[in-house]
């Protein structure tokens, strides 16, 4: 793909908490902005007034595996339709902390969820046939229908989970996830492993056990790689 402006990308973060994120997300958004990239800025579960009260509920409330698949979902699915897909229909550089990829990590690898049941909602949840509109040619580019909408490029902070708990000890008070054991990371990490090994084109690792300023130039390395930044 191009630098093109008329040309969405679609770029998802993921890594498993305490990874280190944000700054970088925030760093690219201007990096983009610098060269007059229109951003959307997003995360997940959220990116919706919807979805922000569903996140709520998925990172506080106590759900069987199922209701909190379903819940990811449906938050995805309103988060796709309302701000993603329009985004990129309009050429923009779309950043999302965290999407499907994080579902297979944490649900599937790490709370042991059904690895098929989840791929049948992603092929339901994220399918954007029938949206009636120009862009899901666009976005059928990537794939024969239906038109299932993936990130062009996953950039996954990759940090041994040990590391990762050091790093979010004290840091504030852990919502569901964070509250983990260790254990549950390491599924987590190995969960994004094989997801990179599926789809090895689609994923940059970047090794995130590193001081912030080594892992920046990695991640931006990959995107001027790509003739994506400068
Ligand atoms: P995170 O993205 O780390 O945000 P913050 O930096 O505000 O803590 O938190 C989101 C949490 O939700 C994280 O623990 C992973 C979890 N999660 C899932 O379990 N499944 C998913 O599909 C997504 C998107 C997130």
């Amino acid at each position: 793909m191009t630098n093109d402006t008329t040309t969405g990308l679609f770029i998802s973060f993921e890594g498993i908490d305490g990874a280190g994120k944000s700054t970088h997300i925030s760093a690219l958004a201007e990096a983009f902005k610098a060269q007059g990239r229109a951003v959307t800025l997003t995360r997940e579960p959220g990116g919706t007034a919807l979805a922000e009260k569903l996140r709520t509920l998925i990172l506080n409330d106590a759900m069987d595996a199922l209701t909190e698949a379903l819940l990811i979902f449906a938050a995805r699915r309103d988060h796709l339709t309302t701000v993603i897909v329009p985004a990129l229909a309009r050429g923009d550089v779309v950043l999302c902390d965290r999407f499907t990829d994080a579902t297979f990590a944490y649900q599937g690898g790490g709370r042991g969820f059904d690895l098929d049941v989840l791929s049948k909602l992603e092929l339901w949840a994220q399918d954007v046939q029938g949206l009636g509109r120009d862009f899901v040619h666009e976005l059928g580019r990537k794939g024969a229908a239906p038109a299932i909408v993936k990130p062009d490029l996953t950039i996954w902070f990759d940090l041994p989970p040990e590391e990762a708990a050091k790093r979010l000890a004290g840091a504030r008070v852990p919502d569901k996830f964070e509250a983990q054991p260790v254990e549950f990371f390491r599924r987590v990490a190995q969960g994004y492993a094989d997801r990179m090994a599926a789809d090895p084109l689609r994923f940059a690792r970047i090794d995130a056990n590193r001081p912030r300023e080594a892992v920046w130039t990695s991640v931006h390395g990959v995107f001027s790689g790509r003739g994506w930044l400068p």
